[in-house]
C-alpha cells in the first residue's frame, strides 16, 4: 500500500475519531496497525508489538475468533439470484480432518486475521482456495465454519445453476458477483467449481464457456481490497483448467474417512448421548466406504431413535444398524451425485 509514512499521527487520530462515530471497528484497528507498522519502521519494536498486542486484544474481546450467530445482509437487486447468504454454524473444531488440510486452514485464518500486518510489510494475504474431495466430505462445512472464524458473511454461488440460468450471460452475471467480493469483504464459495472451464457440458456454449474461464482467470489475478476469501468447491479437480487451477493460493485435499475419523465423526454426532461400551471395531467396519457427511447423517439417525424410544444410551447396534442401512441408501443411489 505504501505513502503511509507521509500521514501525520494527527491524521490518524482523526481517522480512528471516524471510524468510532461510524462504529468502523474494523478500519480503527487497522489505522492502529498503521501506527504500529510506521513505529516498527522508525525502529521503535516495542511500541510497534505494544499497539499489535493491543490491537488482538480488543479484537478478541469483541468476540472475535469465537463463532458464529452473526447476522448479515443478505444480498439485493440483481445480486439475490445470484448469491446465497449462508450463516455459519459450524465451528472449525467441528470439521473432522486429516493434519494437513487443518494446517493449511490454520494458516489461511492466521494470513486473514493478520492481513493489515502483512500489508504493512508489502505482503499480500492468501485468500484463494480450492477445496477438493468427494461429496460430502466436508468442502462446504469448512468454508462455513472459515467465515466463522474470520466473522464474515458465508456467500454460496452455485456456478452449475448460474450457467444454466443465464445462458449466454454468466461472464456478465459473474462480473456482478466479483465486483461485489471487491466491495464487501466476505467469504465467497463458488460449488461445482469444475463447471468452470468447458471441459464439462452445463452448456455446448463453448465460446460462452470460454468467456466464463476467461473472466474467472482475469478475477482470479486482479488485487482484491477487501482481502475477500475466494473459495472453489470440486469434486472433480481433473476437470479444472490448468491455468485456472494455478491461481489459487492453496488447494486443500478432503478424502474418505480413515478409521480413526469415523470413529471422531461418529462420536462428535452422539452427543448428547451416553455411550458406555461400544464396540468400535464393529462400528467402524460398517462404516467402511461411507463418507463423513453419511457417517454424520446414519449417527443422528441412531441418536433420534434413541431420543423417541427414550433412553439416554446408545448400544452398538443401533449404530451399526444406521450404518447398514445409509450404506443400502447408497447402493440404491449408486452413482448419484451428492450422496448424502
Ligand atoms: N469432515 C467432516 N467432519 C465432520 N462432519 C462432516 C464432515 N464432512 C461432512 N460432514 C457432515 O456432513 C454435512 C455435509 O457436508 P458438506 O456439505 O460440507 O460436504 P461437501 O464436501 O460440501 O459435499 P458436496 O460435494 O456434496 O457439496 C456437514 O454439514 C456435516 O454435518
Ligand atoms: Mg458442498
Amino acid at each position: 500500500m505504501g505513502g503511509t509514512e507521509t500521514v501525520s499521527s494527527a491524521k490518524r487520530i482523526l481517522a480512528m475519531l471516524q471510524c468510532r462515530a461510524d462504529g468502523d471497528d474494523e478500519r480503527f484497528y487497522t489505522i492502529a496497525l498503521q501506527v504500529a507498522a510506521a513505529e516498527a519502521r522508525q525502529g521503535h519494536r516495542r511500541v510497534a508489538e505494544g499497539i499489535r498486542e493491543a490491537v488482538d486484544k480488543a479484537r478478541t474481546h469483541s468476540g472475535r475468533g469465537q463463532t458464529v450467530a452473526v447476522p448479515f445482509a443478505a444480498p439485493r437487486g440483481d445480486l439475490a439470484d445470484l448469491i446465497e447468504l449462508r450463516s455459519p454454524s459450524h465451528r472449525l473444531a467441528d470439521v473432522v480432518l486429516s493434519d494437513k488440510p487443518r494446517k493449511q486452514i490454520e494458516g489461511l485464518v492466521r494470513e486473514q486475521e493478520r492481513r493489515d500486518w502483512l500489508r504493512e510489510h508489502g505482503k499480500t494475504p492468501s485468500r484463494r482456495v480450492l477445496l477438493v474431495g468427494p461429496p460430502g466430505s466436508g468442502k462446504t462445512m469448512t468454508a462455513e465454519a472459515l467465515a466463522g472464524v474470520l466473522k464474515l458473511p458465508l456467500f454460496v454461488i452455485r456456478l452449475e445453476g448460474l450457467i444454466t440460468r443465464y445462458l449466454g450471460e454468466t461472464a456478465a452475471k459473474l462480473r456482478l458477483v466479483f465486483d461485489e467480493s471487491a466491495k464487501r469483504r466476505g467469504v465467497y464459495l463458488f460449488d461445482e467449481f469444475d463447471a468452470v472451464g468447458g471441459h464439462r457440458g452445463a452448456t455446448n456454449d463453448v465460446a460462452e464457456m470460454r468467456r466464463v474461464l476467461n473472466s474467472f482467470l482475469q478475477f482470479m489475478e486482479e488485487p482484491n481490497a477487501t482481502d475477500s476469501v475466494v473459495a472453489g468447491a470440486t469434486n472433480y479437480p481433473d476437470l479444472l483448467d490448468r491455468a485456472l487451477l494455478r491461481r489459487f493460493d492453496l488447494v486443500l485435499r478432503f478424502s474418505m474417512p480413515t478409521d480413526e475419523q469415523v470413529r471422531t465423526i461418529i462420536k462428535s454426532y452422539l452427543r448428547p448421548m451416553r455411550y458406555p461400551r461400544l464396540a468400535w471395531k464393529g462400528i467402524i467396519e460398517a462404516g467402511a466406504g461411507l463418507s463423513q457427511s453419511e457417517l454424520a447423517r446414519a449417527t443422528e439417525k441412531a441418536v433420534k431413535t434413541a431420543i423417541l424410544d427414550e433412553r439416554n444410551t446408545i448400544r452398538t447396534r443401533d449404530v451399526v444398524g444406521a450404518l447398514e442401512e445409509r450404506r443400502e441408501m447408497r447402493e440404491a443411489f449408486i452413482g448419484a451425485k451428492g450422496s448424502r
